[in-house]
């Protein structure tokens, strides 16, 4: 679709799903805030993600972790002294831009028609924040924002074997916060400095590692689909030597097709056994395990597959938008809807028919739903409001809601209505 990226950027701010962030001020390059309808987006699809890789598996635990660390971590982790990207900077006006990203410096080159550009040679530049700790400049200690959530879970592994005894092969998963200097941020919330992550870490044997490796693969497909994504728009691209993270053994990412081309969207990485080894000579603890059967000692490897979660969002609603001479709508899938139904009056003057839909409301809402509430205008344009946002069924009371406690239930996707009895309307409503 033409301008799809537009479109979407232009839905997400008119109906409260993402803001330009500190807009009153004018804003902030590459900051976003998501608003209330963004807000469910995102966490039905972080709930979605531990549902199915932490609740519904039993070799699977989660932590919440601190997003400032002791340095010392980003030292063994070797983030301080190798987490960085290829920086140049035009002679002409000074513009800096990653030396990986052919298409940036030819948009660039473009710009200045009739010069010949100079650019300086790569530099390697640092992506983490670094931040002062303490009360005043000069008493504190330097640490970081985290580049990547994933050192807690290498830093919690001896507790979380201490604690819960679990075995091998297992995962530590986590979510939220991630910080990045990107050097060239943007195409809305693809590229940021502050984003927010889905991972896990899982423990294996280092002779496991292929078979990890590929079932990881596939479960990432599978989730894929739980999203509702076109597979035709996923590819799999695997990493160079000289493209791969420094702790990585092998990666493959998943690209999507974007309308800014096609980038990526998640990442499978081996890790082999990088960082409990470096942090247990760092650190002086002991990270090895004891397999149980056989009393072997050995520090464990690792598979690491990585979702980013605002790039789900937009890949998702992306997928989602549709249009046509009529109406906008957003065809998510119901699990991922930020209302999982509307409730209407036909009449809001009218106190009986209000009555009766404030009654289905919180019933509804008693059953842990997200359920919206409208009743103004003409019910036409409740239905097109409810289906910019993706709500995929709307529900009606009317005068012979009054007689027989049924109402109408419309489809998001096909509009068509139905009469269905009130005592039903919960079993089409639970996904
Ligand atoms: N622990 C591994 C790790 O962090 P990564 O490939 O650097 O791997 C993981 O990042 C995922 O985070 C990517 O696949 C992408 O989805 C997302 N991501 C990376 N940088 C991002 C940024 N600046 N803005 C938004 N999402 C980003």
């Amino acid at each position: 679709m033409e301008n799809l990226l537009e479109k979407v950027v232009s839905l997400c701010k008119r109906r409260g799903f993402i803001f330009p962030g500190s807009d009153i001020y004018g804003g902030l390059a590459n900051s976003w805030d998501y608003g209330p309808l963004g807000t469910e987006l995102k966490n039905n699809i972080a709930q979605l993600w531990w549902k199915r890789f932490v609740h519904q598996r039993d070799d699977m635990v989660g932590i919440d972790a601190a997003i400032i660390m002791n340095p010392k971590v980003w030292e063994a982790s070797e983030h301080v002294a190798s987490f960085t990207d290829p920086l140049i900077e035009c002679k002409v006006c000074h513009t800096r831009i990653r030396a990986d990203q052919e298409e940036e410096k030819n948009k660039h080159e473009s710009l200045h028609k009739n010069i010949k550009i100079e650019w300086t040679e790569p530099k390697q530049f640092n992506l983490m924040f670094p931040i002062r700790l303490g009360a005043t400049e000069d008493s504190g200690s330097t640490s970081y924002l985290r580049g990547e959530i994933a050192q807690a879970m290498f830093v919690n592994f001896k507790n979380i074997l201490d604690s819960t005894r679990i075995k091998l092969p297992f995962g530590i998963a986590s979510q939220g916060k991630a910080f990045r200097n990107e050097i060239t941020p943007g195409n809305f919330i693809f590229r940021t400095r502050e984003f927010n992550l889905m991972e896990f870490e899982y423990f294996i044997r280092e002779s496991d590692w292929e078979n990890q490796f590929e079932y990881w693969r596939k479960e990432m497909w599978n989730w894929i689909e739980d999203l509702g994504l076109d597979k035709n728009l996923v590819h799999e691209r695997e990493h160079s030597a000289e493209d791969r993270a420094h702790y990585s053994k092998k990666t493959i990412d998943l690209e999507f097709d974007f309308p800014f081309g096609r980038k990526e969207l998640y990442g499978l990485a081996y890790r082999t056994n990088f960082d409990l080894k470096n942090h247990m000579e760092k650190s002086g603890q002991d990270m090895t395990y004891t397999d149980p059967e056989t009393g072997e000692k050995y520090i464990p490897h690792v598979i690491e597959p990585t979702f980013g979660l605002d790039r789900s969002i937009l890949v998702v609603l992306l997928s989602a938008y549709h249009e046509d001479d009529k109406r906008v709508v957003l065809k998510l899938n119901p699990k991922l809807a930020p209302f999982k139904a509307a409730v209407f009056p036909l009449l809001a003057n009218k106190p009986q028919l209000v009555e009766k839909a404030r009654q289905i409301l919180k019933d509804l809402k008693s059953k842990n739903l997200n359920i919206a509430w409208d009743d103004r205008g003409n019910i036409g344009k409740r239905y097109y409001s409810q289906d910019e946002i993706g709500t995929p069924h709307c529900i009606t009371v009317d005068f012979q809601t009054l007689e027989d406690d049924t109402v109408t239930i419309r489809d998001r996707d096909t509009a068509k209505q139905e009469r269905l009895p009130i005592l039903q309307l919960l079993s089409r409503l639970v996904f």
